[in-house]
């Protein structure tokens, strides 16, 4: 890494308004991010089990676990974090618990533990991603990236910001230091988070909120990706065309049928012209705005191919370089 080139981003975090394609794009994107000879994690934390029927695969579980082979001949993981595992290892880890965590997590005092103190359950989780994101294996990154399918936006800046918080509180021990390492790797140049929408007021209205409150928590805003993109395109056509393609194809032009007519095109037509409306203000918050077709069929295996080959090159462009290691 040289002073002039910030670290590649290695933490994809996608967000979005519920419903708006957020684990389908998280997922196109750990494709698209598998360019050849890379390893790419795919992670939900939510229980939701959306990633493992979009790749046809049994639902995942805290092991990673392979799914599919990336659009570059890379390869792409998967893994569903859940908070109980993740704090048997945090025990694990800093306590040097092993069994006896088993034993906690039999008697319940685990679920307890992540019930009285919601806070700590996301404290986990993002810690779980810091320890996948800064992982060695055989001296080189076990992961050269990985992609968060997150919390929606009205809930991910306080997902994400949990841990300034604990950090401030737990001054010294562990958890304040865990609590700071993590904060510090996700308002790092090692993370980004990216904004799915759709054309549509909603969507694109809590866009542009959750972008003004992720600059505000000063998170790192990746691309905003505006999906389900109708391909249609407008023409201009005027009554007497319609009514004359209708003699040319042999049928009566009378008014009510061409009025008819002329009034679905102007309602596609403002449709059309909505998405224009809708690109232009997500273009305005200044951030690279990625786009994805409506795909008539939904999102199947093929599909999500189809869309990591249309983000490409997009927040999966650059490759890792030497030195991008240092995720603390
Ligand atoms: N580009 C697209 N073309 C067609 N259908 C799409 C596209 N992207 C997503 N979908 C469909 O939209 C629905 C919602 O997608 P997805 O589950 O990825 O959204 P989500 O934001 O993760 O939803 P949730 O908030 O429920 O987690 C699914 O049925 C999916 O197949
Ligand atoms: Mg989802």
């Amino acid at each position: 890494m040289t002073a002039t080139a910030p670290p590649v981003p290695r933490l994809h975090v996608v967000t979005g308004k519920g419903g708006t394609g957020k684990t389908s794009v998280a997922a196109a994107l750990a494709l698209a991010l598998a360019g050849s000879g890379r390893r790419v994690l795919l992670v939900e934390v939510e229980g939701r089990q959306g990633i493992a029927p979009l790749f046809d695969a049994p639902s995942l579980g805290y092991e990673e676990r392979h799914l599919a082979a990336g659009t570059g001949g890379g390869e792409v993981f998967g893994q569903a974090v859940d908070a109980d595992e993740a704090l048997l290892d945090y025990l694990t880890m800093f306590y040097r618990l092993g069994s006896a965590g088993k034993v906690l997590q039999k008697f319940g005092a685990i679920d307890f533990a992540t019930t009285i103190a919601p806070g700590l359950r996301d404290i986990l989780l993002t810690g779980k991603l810091k320890e996948a994101v800064s992982r060695t294996e055989s001296g080189r990154m076990a992961y050269d990236a990985v992609v968060l399918d997150a919390p929606p936006t009205g809930r991910v800046v306080k997902f994400l910001n949990v841990t300034v918080e604990s950090g401030r509180l737990a001054k010294t021990g562990p958890i304040g230091k865990h609590s700071r390492s993590v904060a510090r790797m996700l308002h790092s140049s090692l993370t980004t988070v990216h904004l799915v929408t759709t054309p549509a007021a909603m969507p694109v209205q809590e866009t542009l909120d959750a972008h003004r409150d992720l600059v505000a928590a000063d998170l790192p805003v990746g691309h905003v990706v505006l999906n389900k993109v109708a391909a249609a395109k407008p023409v201009e056509v005027s009554a007497d065309e319609v009514g004359a393609g209708l003699a040319r194809a042999g049928l009566s032009a009378d008014a009510t049928l061409v009025a008819g007519l002329m009034s679905e095109y102007g309602a596609a037509r403002t449709e059309i012209e909505a998405v224009d409306a809708y690109r232009d203000r997500l273009e305005r918050l200044g951030r690279p705005v990625e786009e994805l077709p409506l795909l008539p069929e939904g999102v199947d295996l093929s599909g999500l191919y189809q869309l990591a080959r249309a983000l490409r090159p997009g927040p999966a462009a650059r490759r890792p370089r030497d030195g991008d290691t240092d995720a603390a």
